[in-house]
């Protein structure tokens, strides 16, 4: 076997690993969840769950990777526990799932970058979401976000990913800062302001039950966590650095670029009319921003760059989510890279084909992900890290930690007890609501 590539610095590992992170999840879906379930409210407890709950997550996820050294489901067998092999093949499942339609939502970006050059969105954004969100457009796109997907992961795990990332990142950094400085010179944006940084207290209060599932799934999904991809990535490290202070330095960044995507889209929103309307999900999002686009001077400008950021956000993830079936089918029957990422990448793709159809099964697949998979995984990770693999498990976090054994300790009963406990009831609602929504028909 060819001798395992490693990131070339640590640097290079927290890009590759905050590009993951950073996706969709943090410029598209947050404002728009947050505009769904109350403004701040939902910042407040979102907040909670991605340091209380996603931060130690993450490094249970780290730990097992770093450890095993193999992809995610190898790396469970070469710690000493093979029968748990399954926990890691969840995540290769949902990672499988996840990116057949998150790049249907890549192609509708290519889409709106194209349209913001020609100006085809100014006049009506709701009709050209719907020419372009399905049918024949929307498999074109898809398939070129795929496309691209995959050469970024066929060239390797340093010359691939952590290149693509390493430029992809400090430019989204950029743009969004450009962007939200921007956003701060229209009229009307201390409104969109108000309404996203002012937590009502009542409104938490009243809401606690339904905003902790979204807020939770929102959590898991933007640190891309239940998705085996932090173990597939962290098994690439090769090194002893601190896994406390890289996962801390990716969770902070994560956190930074989403509550930036919503210094933009705020004051955006507000400024031509409010954030009515744009809480209603996938589409309305795309069509609310690219509406006020097309009402802002110099909008075809700023929708570009916007969406510009919005497609390295979506690349730098998609390609982690590819990478996590390619390295388990590579490592595990033995052929190249580039071959198995051609073909995993083709039939990810023909997954992703009814997603096309229209949003409903867009719909559906990403709350199977989202309340489902995503808790189950997580939940198994915990499990495993907490009670199963604990002795290892301590042992690595404390490889090339500053942070001492006190901390150490409080994170393996963290994640022996907390953790599960949040994920059991987030579970549980999130079950619930599913089942509930296939009953009801808010999905076919
Ligand atoms: N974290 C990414 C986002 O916020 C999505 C993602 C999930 C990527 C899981 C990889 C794995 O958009």
């Amino acid at each position: 076997m060819s001798e395992r590539e490693t990131w070339t610095s640590r640097i290079g590992f927290i890009f590759a690993a905050v590009g993951s992170a950073v996706g969709l999840g943090n410029i598209w879906s947050f404002p728009f969840q947050t505009a769904a379930n109350g403004g701040a409210a939902f910042l407040v407890v979102y907040l909670l769950a991605v340091f209380l709950i996603g931060f130690p997550t993450m490094m249970a996820e780290f730990v097992i990777g770093r450890r095993g050294e193999q992809n995610p489901v190898a790396s469970f067998k070469n710690i000493g526990y093979g029968n748990w092999s399954f926990a890691g093949g969840l995540g290769v499942f949902s990672s499988l799932v996840t990116l057949s339609f998150y790049s249907v939502v890549g192609g509708w970006v290519l889409s709106y970058i194209v349209g913001s050059a020609t100006g085809a969105y100014f006049g009506d954004a709701g009709a050209y979401f719907g020419s372009i969100a399905s049918g024949p457009t929307a498999i074109a796109a898809h398939a070129v976000f795929m496309l691209v997907t995959i050469g970024i992961v066929a060239s390797g795990v340093t010359d691939g990913i952590e290149r693509a990332t390493t430029f992809m990142i400090p430019a989204i950094l950029v743009l969004l800062v450009g962007l939200a400085a921007w956003a701060t010179t229209l009229e009307g944006a201390t409104a969109g302001y108000a309404f996203y940084l002012s937590p009502d207290f009542g409104v938490i209060a009243d809401n606690f039950w339904s905003i902790v599932p979204p807020a939770m799934g929102q959590a898991f999904f933007t640190l891309s966590l239940g998705f085996s991809v932090m173990i597939a990535y962290s098994s690439y490290l090769g090194r002893d650095d601190s896994l406390p202070a890289d996962g801390g330095a990716i969770v902070v960044v994560n956190t930074l670029v989403a509550l930036l995507a919503g210094f933009v889209v705020f004051p955006i929103l507000f400024a031509t009319g409010g954030a009515g309307g744009a809480g209603g999900g996938a589409g309305t999002a795309f069509v609310a921003l690219a509406g006020a686009f097309g009402n802002l001077p110099a909008g075809g400008i700023i929708g570009f760059v916007f969406f510009a950021v919005l497609l390295f956000a979506a690349l730098s993830s998609s390609i982690s989510l590819l990478e996590v079936p390619v390295s388990y089918i590579s490592e595990n029957y033995g052929y190249s890279r580039a071959t198995t990422a051609v073909a995993m990448g083709a039939t990810i793709a023909l997954v992703g084909v009814p997603a096309t159809f229209g949003t409903s099964w867009l719909g559906f697949y990403n709350d199977v992900v989202f309340k489902l998979l995503l808790p189950v995984a997580v939940l198994l990770i915990a499990v495993f890290v907490g009670w199963v693999a604990d002795t290892e498990a301590v042992d690595e976090l404390g490889r090339g930690s500053t942070f001492g054994e006190s901390f150490t300790t409080a994170w393996l009963w963290w994640v022996r007890v907390v953790v599960p406990f949040a994920v059991i009831v987030t579970l549980y609602l999130g079950v619930t609501a599913l089942y509930e929504g296939l009953n009801t028909g808010a999905y076919f």
